[in-house]
């Protein structure tokens, strides 16, 4: 588990379709030719706890950063270091070398950046509008489908909501599951699997849900259901990659008596500042999706 610093966090969606999984990767699996180790993690002070139960945390010195479990070891051109298991975020750890890197924990972009990625992740942007528009936080109940790798649902209990959220390929709901034991949120989102379509009228038992959260090619169908497991004045957030299904939801979200309806699609400008000047990234705009808000008045 070692990894060097995040990609652009716009390149997710734009190399991937919407719901459309591609084989579980991390961006350091990408990366990984910087890695210095393939070695399995070891555990460093003799203890027969597995690794793998326990949070990882980040290490890093300078532009360095690698994903370690306590009781790890990993080695790199730095030197070999030794993770204690009872490791905090804060401590600062010296490879045999004598380099010193510092502990953190992960933070929403580090999950964005280190989860195991399978449905292509919504990326900070959209993650953003969708917490503005609805006022998402402290003690919200939010449904959300199709988890995919779960960055909008760990985004979501970041913000103080506890989230149910729906991911119809078994194999995918594991993995996000995983992700949510590394980013501490097991407690907060609760992974099913299923497909949300079938799910909902079981669901109604459950309800109300202050938000609803849609990040699939059949979002149109399940907003016209959302209104029986959605609290008054709550929204439903709908993301598309294409905007034909963010017209169909539109057409559905009017049929289904919501309120407050709008699309917006959200442009992005990165700033270069340099002894030249200053202007805007000459780099392409990326369109990554539309998002649809409605809500039960
Ligand atoms: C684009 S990904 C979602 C990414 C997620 N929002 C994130 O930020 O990581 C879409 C996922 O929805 C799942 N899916 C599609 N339709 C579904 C449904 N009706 N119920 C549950 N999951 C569904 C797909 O298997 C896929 O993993």
């Amino acid at each position: 588990m070692v990894t060097s610093r995040r990609p652009s966090t716009d390149s997710s969606k734009q190399m991937e379709d919407g719901e459309s999984g591609s084989a579980a990767s991390t961006p350091e699996q990408e990366s990984k030719e910087e890695s210095d180790s393939d070695e399995a993690p070891q555990p460093a002070d003799g203890s027969d706890t597995s690794p793998a139960t326990r949070q990882p945390v980040l290490v890093v010195h300078g532009d360095r950063e690698h994903l370690v479990r306590p009781g790890e070891e990993f080695g790199s051109d730095l030197g070999i270091l030794e993770v204690p298991t009872d490791v905090e975020p804060g401590a600062t750890l010296e490879t045999h070398l004598g380099t010193e890197f510092r502990v953190r924990r992960l933070r929403g972009p580090d999950q964005f950046h280190h989860f195991t990625r399978t449905g292509a992740p919504m990326v900070p942007r959209d993650v953003g509008l969708i917490i503005g528009e609805t006022g998402i936080g402290v003690g919200d109940r939010v449904l959300d489908a199709g988890t995919g790798t779960g960055v909008l649902a760990a985004s979501m209990a970041n913000a103080g909501a506890t989230v149910v959220t729906y991911e119809r390929d078994p194999e995918f709901a594991d993995v996000a599951r995983e992700n949510m034991a590394m980013g501490g949120l097991e407690d907060a989102v609760d992974v099913r699997t299923g497909n949300l379509l079938e799910e909902l009228d079981a669901l109604e038992a459950e309800a109300p849900f202050d938000v609803v959260t849609l990040d699939t090619g059949d979002a149109p169908e399940l907003v016209e259901r959302v209104p029986a497991v959605l609290v008054e004045g709550g929204f439903v957030a709908v993301y598309s990659p294409f905007v034909e299904t963010a017209k169909a939801a539109t057409k559905a979200a009017r049929e289904a008596g919501l309120s407050d309806i709008f699309v917006r699609e959200t442009i992005q400008r990165e700033m270069q500042f340099d002894d030249r000047g200053s202007r805007p990234s000459t780099a392409p705009v990326g369109h990554t999706g539309y998002l649809l808000f409605a809500r039960l008045v």
